[in-house]
């Protein structure tokens, strides 16, 4: 999927997105680690946590992004990269990712799963966290109706499988799944404008669809539909569902 990220509010408003996921590094196995691979590293949030097993390659198919990884971690190696189709110039031992997979496609799925097992050293790790079945209901059912209501097809843009669809499709590209949990994180959003200001971060592909006269008039409807279920005690949240994964590779593909 192509989105255009606005890299500036991304460390700003959603700084939360890494910070949730800093003890998903634990759950890697430090044990023979030289090498890890941040896939989808963003703006470099994690890199220098990561480069306590060993050297670090960041990898992001953002440019803007992986310039600002660059300036937090000018020792890593950054490599500008489709995650579903990439080859470092050596095998690694780990490959970490966070809030990233559901961004690809579900038909790349697979692609992306065999391209990782390619620039894994044998029994190499794979630890992930990505949007879980049911990530975000709410608020896509909201703008599935108000499209609806609005003439315009809401089109989700995302992929958010459960254990066993994720489970089957490691086991295909050649991995042994060793953990796997799908659980609730309703997630504070910052300020008095949080979920506004995350439909507009997050939601663009949907909405580019929509006329410029329509938009700001649904995102309004949208969040005042959902006020009832997301906004608590002067907070928004968001409904996020997170699958966290470990899997080792079992055999070459
Ligand atoms: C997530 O991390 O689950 C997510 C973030 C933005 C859009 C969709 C999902």
């Amino acid at each position: 999927m192509n989105q255009k990220w606005n890299v500036g509010n991304y460390d700003k408003d959603f700084k939360f997105v890494s910070e949730y996921t800093k003890d998903l590094i634990g759950m890697i196995d430090k044990e023979g680690v030289n090498l890890v691979l941040d896939l989808g590293c963003g703006t470099g949030e994690h890199l220098k946590q990561l480069s306590e097993f060993g050297n670090v390659i960041g990898l992001d198919m953002d440019e803007e992004m992986l310039t600002k990884a660059l300036k937090k971690n000018p020792e890593v190696d950054l490599v500008l990269a489709d995650a579903t189709n990439f080859e470092l110039d050596e095998k690694v031992d780990v490959v970490f990712s966070s809030a990233v997979f559901h961004w690809i496609d579900k038909k790349d799925q697979l692609k992306m799963l065999k391209a990782i097992n390619q620039n894994l050293n044998s029994g190499g790790q794979l630890v992930f966290e990505m949007g879980g079945y049911g990530n975000n209901d709410l608020i896509h059912a909201t703008f599935k109706e108000l499209f609806e209501e609005f003439g315009y097809e809401y089109i989700k843009p995302f992929y958010f499988p459960t254990i066993g669809e994720y489970a089957n499709l490691l086991e295909e590209a050649g991995f042994k799944v060793t953990y796997a949990v799908l659980f609730d994180r309703f997630t504070p959003l910052k300020g008095p404008d949080g979920l506004k200001n995350w439909i507009k971060m997050f939601l663009n592909n949907p909405f580019e669809i929509v006329s410029e006269e329509d938009r700001e008039d649904l995102i309004d409807k949208g969040v005042k539909k959902l006020k009832v279920h997301l906004f608590r005690n002067g907070q928004w949240f968001s409904d996020y569902v997170r699958l966290r994964m470990k899997a080792v590779k079992d055999q070459a593909i």
